[in-house]
């Protein structure tokens, strides 16, 4: 629960790191956070003694081939894949210090020998291991775009905290997490792993990944080191389509693109990954504008840069380098220190520094970095640092982290409408859980668990089992995610119609998003719908619970329901947070942190964008207005949206004052009430809309949230501070900066409704 004064602090802070996010037009002084050393007499030490052998060895990110992960999560990016046996060829290798870190491998034993092998080099340079765990390795976690709609970075703090307590356990240093892609293009399937389409909001959740993953100490045997990823743009893929190029303007990375990045590196991270996406014609990974000039002369950073994987290499695909050793060349003094995959730097470096194409500096300067960050965590001191076999048998899905992702899952629901109060279910009622993901174990973890054991996490239908009882609760697959199954639709009829209420579990399969899932189409396959129509034809009340790793385009059907849930891909305890909800043993408290559109072809559909010239007004006729002539205009769903139990009213926002002092601030309030009969849970959105600036600017901004509780009859004043570097954005210049002038802010329980109030920022006296 964020409480005003903590939320207070939190967002402000955000703001403020934000603000000093880029070339600043305004000193704003940074957020202290926790950096590795710049320099080190051991690292210095060790440096003067290294081979360029070594060296390279200390760049190259090897796949685990002693532990590899359960199932396969990426193409073999491995330059070892012919050898006989991978895994003493692995060990060989570490042993003669020609391995720096590794891949996708959990497990203590093997972890410690690995580890031994590496003490057996001639400098002692322990391995650092590193694993994509973005919501969790054995105990799951919602998926991050679910528990964005939380709107409480305090849950990611906390599942990031729980997932950091559980990697450690089973022998992890690093997580490539979090994923702080601003998407707002839902056809591309990896809008799941991050927080949505909102540069403040990813903002947020980005520090508050990093928070919990790094814990208070990165030396602790309980802190991970964290990833932020995919630097830079990768979010804006063109066409949703994964792996594609982007066209985004320098302005446009930096107001939308980097700030969830800062807001990362602010809160402590000391690692990035650069993206396999181009920009502006420069592939990231080769990009020293993006990976040295931006990312350490204007944002700071002091960590290093790990290639994302096979993406140095890959510069040859995009046509930037001629061969493997231009590629090295390009991508390394380009600011690239770690190559993930092949071994490319391995193999290509070395001639490259005797032909005097890459220099012994540069090479140096790498290897520094990497050194510090294995110091800042400690292997040095404790190369079995997070090795414990004792911790590895008690650490993995305890009860303290079940209970933190049930949690997060009640959390991360939101229910989009609830027509004639269907829900919560009435005590007695009689229900049909109908639908191909109300009891499949496959279904349930969404894009990042590979270490998932299918089986460990609850169904829907074991929640309801364990909340209603095995008596009043019939459960029928009726169709399959994308096909019919013969029968199936009598089946699911007959169960409707002996149910007082039919609960539909429908939507995307768990393998339809995350990464190389994009969809030109994004629905609910055309089986699910025609479950839909069936079961309407009973006249039963119907409750759609969505699955789902992406915003939808609902089908008339689906959208004509009696309530619906958005259950995204909710983790090990999904079932029974989601039974809790439909019986209202808990209230809906998530809002969505991506819009909901009418069809595929609005996307990209995000509320944030740009004032246009000619926009449609509420009344009017919307001829040779910015709109489409098929679909009205706006998403199904908006931003921000998500009811309760009970009906919420808000007042409509009052200012402090009208004038805003430069150097000074006002207060924005509102009161919200709770007109209804039942608890409820209000996340209190704050916008805000630059009326007039040298740019264009987005129709509305989150700028804050609070989310409050507010019992049957009550009222509470909800009251926003709002300073200067609230109302900043990168100008033409490409430095943020605030302009005098009117601006309008709502407090509202979305995007697309409430009354706003102007006030005007004064000019410096
Ligand atoms: C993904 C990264 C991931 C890496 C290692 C890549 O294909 O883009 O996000 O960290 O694989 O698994």
């Amino acid at each position: 629960m964020i409480d005003a004064a903590s939320s207070f602090v939190l967002n402000r802070r955000a703001a403020l790191s934000l603000t000093t996010a880029l070339v600043g037009a305004m000193a704003v002084p940074r957020v202290a956070r926790a950096v590795a050393p710049s320099t080190s007499a051991r690292v210095e030490t060790l440096i003067a003694q290294m081979t360029v052998e070594e060296k390279v060895g200390q760049l190259t990110l090897y796949p685990d081939d002693v532990r590899p992960t359960p199932r396969p999560i990426n193409p073999d990016i491995n330059a070892q894949a012919e050898a006989r046996n991978r895994a003493a060829f692995q060990f060989a290798e570490i042993k003669s210090g020609r391995v720096g870190a590794l891949l996708g491998g959990t497990g203590v034993a093997l972890g410690r020998q690995l580890q031994d092998a590496a003490l057996q080099s001639r400098l002692r340079i322990p391995l650092m291991f590193g694993a994509d765990v973005l919501h969790g390795l054995r105990t799951i976690f919602p998926i991050p775009l679910g528990l964005a709609a939380s709107f409480e970075p305090e849950l990611a703090e906390q599942t990031a905290r729980a997932a950091a307590e559980e990697m450690t356990a089973a022998g992890v240093h690093w997580t490539y997490a979090p994923m702080v892609d601003v998407a707002r293009d839902q056809r591309w399937g990896r809008v799941a792993e991050g927080s949505g389409e909102d540069p403040w909001l990813a903002a947020q959740f980005a520090a508050a990944y990093v928070r919990g993953f790094q814990g208070k100490a990165l030396t602790s045997p309980r802190s991970v080191a964290a990833c932020p990823k995919h630097f830079a743009g990768y979010g804006a893929v063109s066409g949703g389509k994964e792996y594609n190029n982007t066209d985004v303007t320098e302005r446009e990375l930096r107001q939308t693109h980097l700030p969830s990045f800062q807001a990362a590196f602010d809160a402590g991270a000391l690692t990035t990954m650069a993206a396999f996406n181009d920009i502006d014609g420069v592939p990231a990974s080769g990009s020293r504008h993006l990976l040295t000039d931006v990312l350490r002369g204007d944002m700071g950073f002091r960590g290093f840069v790990v290639s994302d994987a096979g993406s140095a290499e890959e510069l040859v695909q995009h046509g930037v380098a001629a061969n493997e050793r231009e590629a090295a060349a390009l991508s390394f003094n380009a600011g690239l220190d770690m190559n993930m995959g092949g071994g490319l730097f391995k193999r290509e470096l070395p001639p490259l520094i005797s032909s005097g194409a890459v220099t012994t500096a540069r090479l140096d300067e790498a290897v520094r970095r990497i050194l510090l960050v294995k110091e800042a965590l400690g292997l040095f001191d404790d190369p079995y640092r997070s090795l414990d076999p004792a911790r590895e048998r008690t650490g993995i899905r305890t009860p303290a982290a079940l209970a933190v992702t049930r949690r997060a899952a009640q959390r991360s629901v939101v229910l989009l409408k609830n027509e004639g109060g269907v829900l919560p279910l009435r005590d007695g009622a009689k229900v049909a859980l109908v639908g191909p993901l109300g009891d499949d174990p496959a279904q349930l973890d969404g894009a990042w668990a590979p270490w998932a054991k299918v089986g460990e996490g609850v169904t829907l239908a074991q929640g309801l089992r364990e909340a209603i009882g095995t008596d009043r609760l019939m459960v029928v697959k009726g169709a399959d995610v994308d096909a019919p199954i013969p029968g199936g639709l009598d089946a699911a009829i007959a169960a409707a119609r002996t149910a007082d209420v039919v609960i539909a579990a429908i939507g995307e399969a768990q393998s339809m998003s995350g990464e190389a899932r994009s969809r030109t189409s994004i629905i609910v396959p055309s089986s699910q719908v025609a479950l839909i129509e069936a079961l309407r034809t009973t006249g039963k009340p119907v409750i759609a619970v969505l699955s789902t790793g992406r915003a939808l385009a609902l089908a008339p059907a689906i959208q004509a329901v009696d309530a619906i849930l958005v259950g995204w891909f909710l983790g090990s305890e999904g079932g029974r947070a989601l039974a809790d909800l439909l019986t209202g043993v808990v209230g809906p408290s998530g809002r969505l942190p991506v819009s909901f559109p009418r069809t595929t072809g609005q996307q990209p559909l995000f509320y944030n964008h740009m004032s246009t010239g000619r926009p449609p007004v509420a009344g009017e006729p919307l001829f040779f207005k910015s709109t489409y002539i098929d679909v009205p205009d706006g998403p199904a769903y908006p931003f921000g949206h998500g009811l309760t139990y009970s009906t919420i009213a808000y007042d409509a926002p009052r200012a402090s004052a009208a004038q805003m002092a430069w150097d000074g601030s006002i207060k924005l309030s509102a009161m919200v009430r709770n007109t209804g009969r039942r608890n409820a849970e209000e996340v209190v959105q704050l916008y805000l809309h630059d009326v007039t600036a040298s740019v264009t600017r987005p129709v509305r901004e989150l700028k804050d949230v609070r989310k409050i509780r507010l019992a049957p009859g009550e009222a509470k004043q909800v009251t926003f501070e709002v300073s200067r570097d609230m109302l900043t954005f990168v100008g033409s210049d490409l430095k943020w900066r605030a302009e005098p002038g009117a601006f309008l802010a709502w407090i509202a329980p979305s995007s697309a409704v409430g009354e706003p109030v102007r006030f005007t920022l004064n000019a410096a006296s």
